[in-house]
Order: C-alpha cells, then structure tokens, then sequence
C-alpha cells in the first residue's frame, strides 16, 4: 500500500516531442529486428552449422579412430591428418591445444566436426575470419570448402586457463 494513492487518471498519452521520440525509438527497434534475418542469409558471416549430443569420450573416440585411418605424417608429436575429400574431418580442443593438424585440398568440401573433451574453447581461424564454439557435449559441424591454399593457424579465443595463450593448432591447405 503507497502513502499516496495515485490519481485513476494518471496516464497521459504522449504528446508533441515525446510522441515523435517514442515514435522514432519504435521505428528503430522494428529495423534492428528486421536487420537480424536479413543479415543471416545475407551478411558474409560465419555459418551456423549443425550440432550433435555427443559424450566427450565418444567424441574422442571418433578423433582416435579417425587420425588412425588418415595419418600422413607426424610433427613434434602431433599427427597431420589428412581426411579423404567429401568425408568427415575431426578436430578436437583441450586443454591446451587443437588435435589432430588437418591437411586439406583446396576446393574440396568437408565436413569438419569440432568439439571439446573438457571446457569450453574458442574454435577461432587465422587470418581469416572464422569463430565458433568448442563445447564439451556437442558435436559441431561446419560444411567447410577451403577456397586458397595455406597454413591456417587456429587459436584458442575462449579464455581456459593457464595454457590458454598456448593453445593453437592448423589447418593446411593443399
Ligand atoms: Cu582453449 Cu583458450
């Protein structure tokens, strides 16, 4: 209960210059919502791909199996892998590094599954623009066409921890 009971007609409909900037404010919200589907299928940013439930340690079994199969070489420890065109290409984050090193064909078309098997990364490809989550539990897939050849360094933009800074992979493209 207030000490002052307000009026019952205590609503004034806005006038004059209140009205035109409610106007103006409303007229605003309507284009920044309308800009947000406009700008999925027409922006140049990064896909939403596709996400799967997946445990952690099956995920690292799927990672296991396929750097078995398509292992080309080896450096400091970590395998270069190279997935068959069209197929499926793995790419696990840890604490602190990106596993395996893919080797890809330029114009060929993959489906690049990434994943975490402990905390949250950040999926982030230099120096092209290309950002996405690494979640432990999901098994994202990114329909991935690399369009010119290089060494793509892969970072970690997701701060995890101590050995964040440290966490980077690649990509090479062929
Ligand atoms: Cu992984 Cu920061």
């Amino acid at each position: 209960m207030s000490i002052k009971v307000p009026e019952s007609d205590w609503f004034k409909p806005p006038a004059g210059s209140e009205r035109l900037w409610v106007g103006v404010a409303l007229v605003w919200c309507m284009i920044m919502f309308l800009a947000m589907p406009y700008w999925h299928f027409k922006g140049k940013q990064n896909a939403t791909g596709e996400s799967y439930a997946v445990t952690p340690a099956e995920f690292m079994e799927r990672v296991t199996r396929f750097v078995e199969t398509n292992k080309v070489g080896e450096e400091n420890g970590i395998p270069i892998v190279e997935p068959s065109p069209g197929g499926d290409a793995y790419l696990v984050g840890q604490m602190w590094r990106w596993y395996p090193i893919l080797k890809l064909k330029e114009g060929q078309t993959y489906r690049l599954h990434i994943s975490s098997v402990d905390l949250q990364h950040g999926f982030s490809v230099l120096p092209i623009n290309i950002n996405f989550q690494a979640l432990p539990g999901y098994d994202h897939v990114i329909t991935l066409t690399p369009t010119s050849k290089g060494v793509y360094q892969i970072i970690c933009n997701e701060f995890c921890g101590i050995g964040h800074h440290l966490m980077t992979g690649r990509i090479i493209v062929e």
